[in-house]
Order: C-alpha cells, then structure tokens, then sequence
C-alpha cells in the first residue's frame, strides 16, 4: 500500500523528532524562536518563568508587547489584504457572506470604536452571546483590538446559567442576538439575556447591551440600555488604533465546568495564548496559505477560540462558518457545505461523526469531498471503529485523521497525530507535541509518593512543564486554581483525565477520572447538576453520574432522594437542571430511590451508581466499605423498576 494515501503506515517524520528534541534540550530557546510567528510592539527576552509549585506562577513571554487583533488581521492588510478571512453560510438557502481582510478588519474597528465610545476601556469584560455569525468572531476581534477581555457565553445556557457567568465575570457591556437559528428552532438570545440581566439585578456590571439584527425579529428593547448593533457601528469609522497589551495581560476567560462547585472562569494570557494558536494550527494540521479551514465547534468553547478564529487568522488563513446543524434541513448537510466551499481541513468531534456514521452510507458517498486533505476530533475519545469510518468514508482513505486531545485550561491542542507528521492510530490520540511533557502517575493512598510510570502504562495524565498555551489563573481566584490543578500530582499539571502510553510513546486517553462528565463533548460538572436539584425542596439529595451513550459518548443520570417516600415528579427534576444549568445538561434519565450507597465517612459511592445505572452488575467490586452494604440490592431494583 502507498505510505503517502495511508497515514496509518509510515513512520513519524524527522523534522518532527527534531522539534521534539530541540524543545526538550532547550525550551528557553525554543519556545523564544516559536514567538517569531507574531509581530510584536517590543519583541519578548525570555520565554516562560512559569512554576508549578508553591502558589504557581504562570507567565510566557513577560516583557514582550503585543495585540492580538493587530496579529490577526493589520499585518494582512499589507499582503494580502483582499484574500478572504471569513467565509460564512447560514443555515437558510443562498445565505453567505464572504469577508476579505481588509472588511473583517473593517467591521473590527467600527465595533472597536463603538465600545470605546460605550466606554470600554482595557482590562474590562465583554460578554459575547452570539450564534455562528460573522458578528461572534468580529466582536472577539474588537475586544482584543482595545484589551478588553472577552467572555464568550453559549447560546444554550439558561437565563441561570448565564447570570452567574455575568455576575461572576461583571463584564459591562453584552453583544447578543435578537433571536438564533437552530435548525427548525428558534432560540430566544435578547430575551433569555434579559431574564438574566433581571436575575443579576444590582449584581451585574452591564451597562449596555448590543443587539444583532440575526433574524431581524422585532424583541424589547430598554431604553438607555440596548443598543442597536448595527446602528451603532454605522456610526463609526472603520480604523482604529490597537491598545498595545503586555504578554501576560489576559485576552479572554471562558467558563468551563470542574468536578466542584460552580464554572471556572479560566483566564488565558495574550502572548503565549496566542503563539500556541499559531504553533499548534500549523503544526497539528499542516496548514497550507490556501486552505480553507473549518472547525465546526461553537466559538463559545475553547475549541472555537482558538481553532474557529485565533489559530487560522493568526496565521494568515480562510475561515469557514457555518450557522446551522450538521443534518437539518436533511442529512448530508455538512458534507454540503464542504463541497460548495471546497473545504480543505474538516476539524470536528466524534459526536458529529457518530451520528453521520448513523446514516445511510449513501449520503457521504454521494458527495464528493475531493478538496479536504486533512481531518480533526476534538472533545471526547474516538473510538477505533468511529475513526476508521472517518478516515474512510469522509477522507477517503488518503486524508490523515488526527485526533486531538486537550482542554480548556491548554488553550490549544496537547497531543495528536499531527498531520503528515504522525502516523494516525485508530483510537489512540497520538504524541505529545514538541515541547509538550506529559507524565502519567500512578494513583496512590494519601500521603504516598505517586511514581512516574516510564513507558508503556497508564496513570493520571499531568504536565510536567508549562507550555505557552497554557492558562494563567481562574478568574479572581488564584488560590481555587492552584488547588484543582496542582495538589493532585505536586509539582505537575493535572489534567483531570487517566492515560495509558503504548510502548512506541503513543497515547490513548481513558476518559475523566473526576467527577465530570462529557456529554456529547460538553463538559459537565456533576456537582452542578447536584447543587441545581439541591434547590428543589422535595428533594433531600442527589447523585449525578455519567454512563456509556451510543450517540453522545456519555450520558447524564441522575439519583434523587425524595422528601417523601416515592413521590417525585422526575420531568420536575429535569427541568430545574434545564432551568439552573441549560437544556444540555438535563439528566438522560432520573432514578428515585430512597438512599445512597454512601462509605461509613459519608461519602457517595459513585462508581456504583455508575455501574448500576450502566447495566453493569456482574462485578460491583468491594461492598466492604459501605456504611450500609444492604442499600445496594435495593438500589438494583428501585433502578430495575423505573427502566
Ligand atoms: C476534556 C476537556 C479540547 C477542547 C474541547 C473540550 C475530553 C477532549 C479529547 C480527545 C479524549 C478528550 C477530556 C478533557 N477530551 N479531547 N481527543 N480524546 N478525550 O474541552 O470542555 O475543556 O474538555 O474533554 O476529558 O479533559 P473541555
């Protein structure tokens, strides 16, 4: 078989390994080479005085000076200044728009300018709340351009969901939508943002909200507060000076969900943010000047930051943007879009393929597919099956499939088979990139030295060294970040996941070994849910659980204690989460059962419940420590009852 039209053989790159070694024997210099893809203000004399121990200290690339917006897009203006940044279809038939450099930095600095007046200033948030326009990227973009910092909120958090992100970040002023297209839906964006605003009452910092014209619907407006986005931008002149922004100042934070409490407000910096969008876009993917790069993720995750707008604008590339889902109005949708637009690297997750690979053969091989060279996953583990029928079916046997594992808190992608560099392996999801060190440990009791498992074995995956990409703090909570991410593994990096490395260095991630569970690639705290359920009174407590899902990779159940022996209302139940949380993270299925299996110290057993919600019985593991081992058969058949 021909190496080059299989990326399953072959072997790893030399280039590659010398990257590998190069950023190993010295990072310093490394890591300084790799800030020469940006332009900076004044040019960074070190790169990272980073410490994992004590009160940890994340820092890249101190003293150097820069803004991202200028990376971005100013320094195109002078090469290629009518080559397309964004290239956008809506979900409605003959809907696109395509924006070359010089508009995209057009319509930045007529916002830039807005905000100004609206008297943002650097260091203040803005909340962005925005389906897949043109006005979501554009607006990160203006944020950057005058150092404001900013907080993108997904469309499909609750009123609750979206209040606390609000109070917790005070951002001043909200960019959302009259009204959001999903599929045959409606989504209500000014509206839900009011009852957020409402529920903030004197909480929230918001001072104005800016509303796109999305659908066109008319929705209320509160004089002196909102804002039309259009009208105001009209106003503006389409330049305007860049805020010149230190490394270390932060670009964004984004809430993502731990195994405790409520969302963490994870705050990236904007030097060594940035270099790892540039480096890893280039390196994962092999990108070209003329690719068209799309990845499909929403651009209120991490994956839609840095892989939606910063990686490929950054480095000069065709942005592709797509409103809508992947089969309506019917199947075969996406491969639609990738046909007319003659994408060339197609980033997406193994939900979205799951699901396509649910359909008729027929509506991928219908379609021709022939521009795509390179493919992407991103956000739960694919299995072997799921990749080869990527590989396959989509890239037609001659694309390489990389599979990227990262997070939030990375910033950008960790480990992978980057393309045309790293043999692709169904299922694993590859090496770590240069400069990234990753150390599996083995669990051990409290107080015991956990040793470093070398070479082939499996553990908790850390980070041993800190990379440019990774965050600086949790917003305002310094102390909580330090605790979830550096206690585990002392002087590492935990990523909250397990690992096992193959004997040829290749990794295969294991899923969550917390308490958070990846529904169709959303991350969600079970501690969320159970704090949401909390608030209703007929319950007396809960447990939320993750379990194996066919489509969505994992699925949420719920366990609920009620007040009164046997009556609950579980549609209630379901409905607080949707209310407190969103309509993601309503529980699959709620269990009522009258108690907890729970240790004699009180604590949850958890990996029962899993099991039993699972179907697994055969082998429930040690009982022993139970407060009370009886609970358990009756658990099995309170469950057996309500499945
Ligand atoms: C968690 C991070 C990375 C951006 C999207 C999700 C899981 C992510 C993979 C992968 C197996 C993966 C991990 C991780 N995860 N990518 N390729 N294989 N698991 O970002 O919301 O911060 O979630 O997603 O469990 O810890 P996130």
């Amino acid at each position: 078989m021909d190496k080059a039209a299989n990326p399953v053989l072959g072997s790893v790159s030399d280039q590659y390994l010398l990257n590998v070694l190069e950023a190993q024997r010295d990072p310093e210099a490394f890591w300084l080479a790799q800030a020469r893809r940006l332009v900076w203000h004044s040019e960074p004399s070190h790169a990272s005085r980073s410490d994992f121990t004590g009160d940890v200290r994340i820092s890249w690339y101190e003293d150097g000076r820069l803004n991202v917006a200028e990376n971005c897009l100013d320094r195109y203006l002078l090469t290629q200044p009518d080559k397309a940044a964004v290239i956008w279809e809506g979900q409605e038939d003959g809907h696109r728009t395509v924006l070359t450099y010089r508009e995209l930095h057009a319509r930045v600095c007529r916002l830039a300018n807005t905000l100004r007046r609206l008297g943002v200033s650097k260091g203040d948030r803005v909340a962005i709340h925005l389906p897949m326009v043109v006005e979501g990227v554009v607006a990160m973009l203006a944020c950057a351009r005058i150092g404001a910092i900013h907080v993108v909120l997904f469309g499909g958090f609750s009123a609750e969901g979206l209040a606390e992100r609000l109070r917790d970040s005070q951002a001043v002023v909200v960019i959302t939508a009259d009204v959001a297209r999903r599929g045959a839906k409606l989504i209500p964006s000014k509206t839900t943002m009011d009852e957020a605003l409402a529920a903030c009452g004197a909480e929230s910092a918001v001072r104005n909200v800016l509303v796109v014209a999305v659908t066109g619907a008319t929705v209320p407006m509160q004089a002196g507060r909102d804002l039309s986005y259009e009208a105001e931008v009209a106003l503006e002149m389409p330049d305007s000076p860049v805020e010149v922004m230190a490394a270390c100042d932060p670009l964004f934070l984004l809430y993502t969900s731990g195994s405790t409490g409520r969302p963490k407000g994870v705050v990236h910096s904007t030097g060594g943010y940035l270099v790892w969008a540039s480096f890893t876009h280039e390196t994962v993917f092999n990108s070209q000047p003329d690719d068209i790069f799309w990845c499909t993720a929403d651009t209120s995750w991490i994956t839609g930051h840095t892989y939606v707008v910063y990686g490929p604008l950054v480095n000069g590339g065709t942005i592709m943007i797509y409103e809508g889902l992947p089969s309506w109005p019917a199947p075969g949708r996406w491969w639609d879009v990738i046909d007319r637009n003659g994408v060339t690297v197609f980033y997406t997750s193994p939900t979205v393929i799951r699901a396509a690979m649910r359909e008729d053969d027929s509506v991928v091989e219908s379609r021709s597919l022939a521009s795509l060279r390179v493919l992407g996953t991103v956000g739960e583990p694919i299995s072997p099956e799921a990749w080869q029928w990527f590989h396959d079916k989509v890239g037609r046997n001659c694309c390489p499939v990389a599979d990227t594992w990262w997070q939030t808190e990375t910033g950008g992608v960790m480990i992978t088979a980057s393309a045309g560099k790293v043999p692709g392996r169904p299922g694993a999801a590859g090496l770590p990139l240069p400069g990234v060190q990753v150390e599996l440990l083995t669990p051990a009791g409290a107080g015991q030295e956990q040793p470093v498992v070398e070479g082939a074995g499996e553990g908790l995956l850390c980070l041993s060294a800190s990379w440019p990409g990774q965050a600086m703090t949790l917003w305002q909570d310094h102390e909580r970040f330090r605790q979830t991410y550096f206690t585990t593994c002392p002087g590492r990096y935990f990523s909250g996941d397990g690992a096992r490395r193959e004997a040829d260095g290749y990794i295969w991630i294991t899923g969550r070994v917390d308490d958070v569970v990846n529904v169709s690639g959303h991350r969600i705290g079970t501690a969320e849910i159970e704090d949401a359920i909390a608030t209703d009174h007929e319950v007396v407590e809960s447990a939320a659980v993750g379990i194996p899902h066919d489509l969505k990779g994992q699925g949420l159940v719920v366990y609920v204690v009620p007040r009164e022996e046997g009556v609950l209302d579980t549609a209630r139940v379901r409905k607080v989460v949707a209310d407190s949380v969103g309509r993601y993270a309503a529980p699959e299925k709620v269990y009522v059962v009258r108690d907890l299996p729970k240790t004699r110290s009180g604590k949850i057993v958890r990996r029962l419940l899993r099991k039993i919600a699972a179907g697994e019985l055969e082998n429930l593991g040690d009982l022993s420590t139970l407060s009370d081992p009886e609970c358990v058969q009756a658990l099995i058949s309170q469950v057996a009852e309500q499945q």
